[in-house]
């Protein structure tokens, strides 16, 4: 496994790599790597032939600079998670390496910055488009993964490279969450969860499942209700949103009707750590 921290020798690399006719996955992470983000790696050296993996705690994307500062970093731990699991190239610029000047591209995404994540992180999603587009001019893969965790940012990443990138020939893959054994999704932010809030943590993702089991005979209005109570009656949780919108339009559904495709997003507070998570009815 090869490790760059500069743009110009990983594209004379991939420059190489690409005249021998070569598919190449491409992985964006943090860093601060567990299951889910493997998964992804998994799937890219499965069905492609080299995996570029970048690690970069992007400062754009986040709009509360103590959530910056008490980001995870696990470098060391990251790099032998990514060699085990098949990783061909694994690029870790510093933040000057990709912002040498500020970037101040507006993208706009329509209602996706406007609902749930985009409505509550201002600015966020312009953040993600930044880097992502950056990453993607670099590296021209053919393929990039992401997890369906981030639902919201999945939905982006499609609109960005239709509306602003038409030139990539890049297929952009959804991939599934990936869970602990009480159910919550796994995430980076997990590991700053005391043992406490962790215990409680899986009620996030039994309400939505319960949410899920609900909606069969009862009202969008009624399933709202319960998880909106159970949660805020929770002492450990404050309630950010809970939304049942459709999968494509992102747009608030009113009715079940299971032919149509529908997704329940929550955005929940534990102590100062911000978690998400999803389910699809
Ligand atoms: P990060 O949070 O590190 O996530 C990297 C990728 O891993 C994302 O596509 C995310 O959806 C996926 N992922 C995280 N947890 C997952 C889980 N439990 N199951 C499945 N996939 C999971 O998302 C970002 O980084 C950044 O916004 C990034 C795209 C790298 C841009 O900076």
């Amino acid at each position: 496994m090869e490790i760059y921290n500069q743009i110009q020798p990983l594209k004379n690399h991939l420059a190489k790599i690409k005249t021998e006719n070569k598919r190449i996955g491409f992985v964006p992470t943090m860093g601060a790597l567990h299951k889910g983000h493997i998964t992804l790696i998994n799937k890219s050296v499965a069905e492609t032939d080299i995996t570029v993996a970048s690690i970069f705690v992007n400062p754009n994307q986040f709009n509360n600079i103590s959530d910056l500062n008490k980001y995870p970093r696990t470098l060391d731990a990251d790099i032998q998670m990514l060699l085990e699991a098949g990783c061909s190239i694994v690029f870790v610029p510093e933040v000057s390496e990709m912002y040498p000047v500020p970037d101040t591209r507006t993208f706009q995404f329509g209602i996706l910055d406007e609902v749930m994540e985009g409505k509550f992180r201002p600015g966020h999603f312009n953040g993600v488009a930044q880097i992502v587009s950056k990453l993607f001019d670099i590296v021209e893969p053919d393929y990039a993964y992401f997890g369906e965790k981030d639902f919201q940012q999945l939905a982006v990443i499609k609109k960005m490279v239709t509306d602003y990138m038409p030139y990539l020939k890049t297929t952009i893959i959804g991939c599934p969450i990936v869970r602990e054994s009480d159910g919550l999704a796994m995430s980076s932010r997990n590991m700053r969860l005391n043992p406490e809030q962790r215990n409680r943590a899986g009620f996030i993702s039994e309400i939505l499942l319960k949410a899920k089991e609900m909606a069969k005979n009862n009202s969008v209005v009624q399933v709202k209700e319960f998880v909106i109570t159970s949660i805020t009656t929770d002492a450990h949780f404050s309630l950010e949103y809970f939304e049942i919108v459709n999968t494509e339009t992102f747009l608030p559904v009113d009715k079940f009707t299971f032919n149509r495709n529908i997704i329940a997003c929550i955005a929940v507070i534990i102590g100062d750590i911000r978690l998400i998570d999803n389910i699809t009815f």
